[in-house]
């Protein structure tokens, strides 16, 4: 594969125009390939979370650019209501071959915010249309990430990120996470019972089932707890607990869908089927700005019925995301990708579990296919985390840039610092050994550096 060179960052005084907010940092790239990126100076670093666990097939894919230039050349801009060939080939093969059996209906966006507040106007405009006005509450979960638009802030359940900007969210119910690392109902695996999902039935009844219009929820919880997996029964009970009380379930998977676990969607592991279904960032897999809303034909029934439409965003289905989409769904299936996102997490799942055994920061090593989540505390016997202002999963990245590996920064609430691992599904054995080996020298920086 070769990369077209790129114009190069050349003066480094030039850098501090880039940030928006003054004094910020930024990284210069020049260009990047496969799973790699390169600075102008020509040091590489391997890209170990995809950008923002979002790079699947890796980067420079030319066959996918090439598709995105002829769909500009064939119609700049159309607004998404019209059909072209590329959005009519996008929804047959998402219908063919990725979305759960029995989610037909597809609306794209722009990205995953977009997405997900998307899902939450269509959760209420259904009710609204099924004559039930009354419902009108979305249940979120603490540790979650849903977006940052001010309604998806609201329904998520991150700290950091919702900080200062309480009085303008919805004051939308939340419901205990599936944590076991730290149980916030003070319990412990295999006896729990999976108390966790039974709590949401708990808010719900509390609430008022009339009152709930859906739960929306990350199947694997991503950057703001580092890919927690729920335990197996967790889907399932849930998707039966809404379905009891006519609740929508929304799954939220921006970050796990399109293969990122080893499977189409992570509810496939899980055999379950969600009312409505959020994907972005895998979507497109980088090459161009994307997200979607897939549902049933229930959910829209009664808007149909009752000859509403569903807003569009200008931007949405946009041609050249499209065919972007396109391209690269058509990678993921003709390299059998997903598979090997399956293989290759498990792979470096193994790997780090072993290096950093022992290690007396990390607090636990968690994932599903490649997306993974390492929990970084200052002593591993009690799990005290370090002080917030250490800021110690940045200084982590920090010195992982150092040290040639991009690891993406997460965590919020009780798992304060977690670096999380998404590479592209691409990811070679020797690739593996190298962030096997540049994390726990990372982390070692890090706490070398914070005391
Ligand atoms: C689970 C989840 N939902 C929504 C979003 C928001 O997507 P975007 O950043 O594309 O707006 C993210 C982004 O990380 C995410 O991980």
């Amino acid at each position: 594969m070769s990369v077209r060179k790129a114009p190069v960052l050349g003066d480094v005084a030039r850098l501090a125009a880039y940030p928006f907010v003054p004094g910020g940092t930024t990284v210069p790239i020049a260009r990047a390939e496969g799973a790699w990126l390169e600075l102008p100076d020509g040091r590489r670093i391997l890209d170990a979370a995809g950008g923002a666990i979002v790079s699947n097939v890796g980067h420079g894919r030319p066959e996918v650019a090439r598709a995105v230039a002829a769909a500009l050349e064939q119609a700049t801009y159309l607004v998404p209501p019209f059909a072209t060939e590329a959005r009519v080939e996008l929804v047959e093969r998402l219908r063919r071959a990725w979305l759960p059996p029995g989610i037909t209906r597809v609306v794209l966006t722009s990205g995953g915010s977009e997405a997900v507040d998307a899902a939450l106007r269509l959760a209420r405009q259904h009710h609204v249309a099924a004559g039930r006005p009354e419902r009108r509450k979305m249940i979120g979960r603490d540790l979650s990430y849903h977006g940052t638009t001010l309604a998806t802030l609201a329904v998520g359940g991150h700290a950091k990120r919702r900080a200062g900007l309480e009085p303008l969210l919805f004051d939308w119910p939340k419901a205990p996470p599936h944590y076991c690392l730290r149980c916030p109902l003070g319990l412990a695996r295999p006896d729990c019972g999976v108390a966790c999902v039974d709590a949401i039935e708990a808010l719900i009844l509390r609430e008022g089932p009339e009152t709930v219009a859906a739960v929306v929820a990350e199947p694997v919880v991503g950057s703001s707890g580092g890919a927690i997996v729920p335990p197996d029964e967790y889907w399932p009970r849930l998707a039966e607990i809404c379905r009891r009380h006519g609740v929508l379930l929304v799954a939220d998977e921006v970050m796990s869908g399109f293969g990122r676990t080893g499977r189409a969607f992570a509810v496939d592991h899980w055999g379950v089927v969600p009312d409505i279904l959020v994907g972005g960032k895998g979507l497109a897999g980088g090459y161009a700005p994307m997200g979607g809303v897939y549902a049933t034909d229930a959910v829209l029934a009664p808007i149909a019925a009752r000859g509403e439409d569903f807003m569009f965003y200008t931007y949405a289905a946009h041609p050249a995301s499209c065919a972007a989409a396109n391209a690269v769904l058509e990678i993921l299936e003709r390299e059998q990708l997903v598979a090997r996102a399956a293989e290759q997490g498990k792979r470096l799942l193994d790997r780090l579990r072993a290096a950093l055994a022992g290690h007396p920061h990390v607090a636990e090593v968690r994932g599903l296919g490649l997306l993974i989540g390492v929990e970084l505390v200052r002593d591993r016997a009690t799990r005290e985390p370090y002080p917030a202002e250490a800021k110690f999963a940045g200084r982590v990245v920090a010195a992982g840039l150092g040290r040639g590996a991009f690891f993406y920064p997460g965590g919020a609430g009780a798992a304060r610092d977690v670096v999380c691992l998404g590479p592209p599904f691409t990811i070679g054995d020797p690739e593996i050994d190298f962030l096997a080996e540049a994390l726990p020298r990372a982390i070692d920086d890090a706490a070398r550096r914070s005391g």
